[in-house]
């Protein structure tokens, strides 16, 4: 299983050293989420500081777009760092030039689906998808309870991918903890997002190194 921690639960008055806990943790990437108080209703944080982590951080960074025109900022996100760049279906009318301005600028391009957004959306794109994010809490904030029926989408999904013959992965975000995580994988999701479950834990290497195992 990949483990992407969402460092949106981390202490942001104690990054450096959060981050240097991720960097020695199991952990495969660090995930990051930007939210701009117009596509979810709320605001997180930008590139300075997406910037300052990635001049930290010894893993891939997987940031998560929850903004609307994210096509204006795939120089911005590139320079920062990021390899893998996540847009939302709901925020891109013309998806597949995003996708591909994406992988034109050598980061992976990875779409995002709100929990009601079916997987057949994606059907006629997904072979150009380096990783599908299933959202399964409604974007914008952590510590929400997870969704129960994204299990079935992930299934779906899996069935997508393997009818398409392509390579893409599965990553799950939102309400993913022990219990949510074996299910998961269970399921057929490749990697998985946690940020309340690792943070709040009282050892949160050993929850990344739980993860990890499933
Ligand atoms: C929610 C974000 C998630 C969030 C997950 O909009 O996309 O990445 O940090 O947090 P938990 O794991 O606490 O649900
Ligand atoms: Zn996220």
């Amino acid at each position: 299983m990949i483990v992407s921690p969402s460092v949106l639960s981390a202490d942001f008055g104690h990054l450096q050293r959060d981050v240097e806990m991720l960097n020695q943790s199991l952990a495969d990437w660090l995930h990051l989420d930007v939210m701009d108080g117009v596509f979810v209703p709320n605001i997180s944080f930008g590139f300075p500081v997406i910037k300052a982590i990635a001049a930290a951080a010894a893993k891939p960074l997987d940031v998560h777009l929850m903004i609307v025109s994210p096509e204006k900022f795939v120089s911005q996100v590139r320079d920062t760092g990021a390899h893998i760049m996540n847009v939302h279906y709901e925020a891109c009318p013309h998806l597949h030039r995003v996708v591909s301005q994406i992988k034109e600028a050598g980061m992976k391009a990875a779409v995002t689906l709100n929990p009601h957004t079916p997987v057949a959306a994606l059907t006629d794109i997904i072979g150009e998808l380096d990783m599908v994010l299933l959202m399964s809490v409604n974007p914008g904030f952590g510590g929400q309870k997870f969704i129960g029926h994204t299990l079935e989408k992930v299934k779906q999904l899996r069935c997508l991918i393997e009818a398409r013959g392509c390579h893409t992965l599965i990553e799950v975000d939102g309400g993913v903890n022990r219990e949510t995580g074996l299910a998961l994988a269970k399921a057929g999701a490749d990697a998985l997002v946690a940020g309340n479950a690792i943070f709040h834990a009282p050892n949160p290497t050993e929850e990344i190194a739980f993860l990890k195992s499933l």
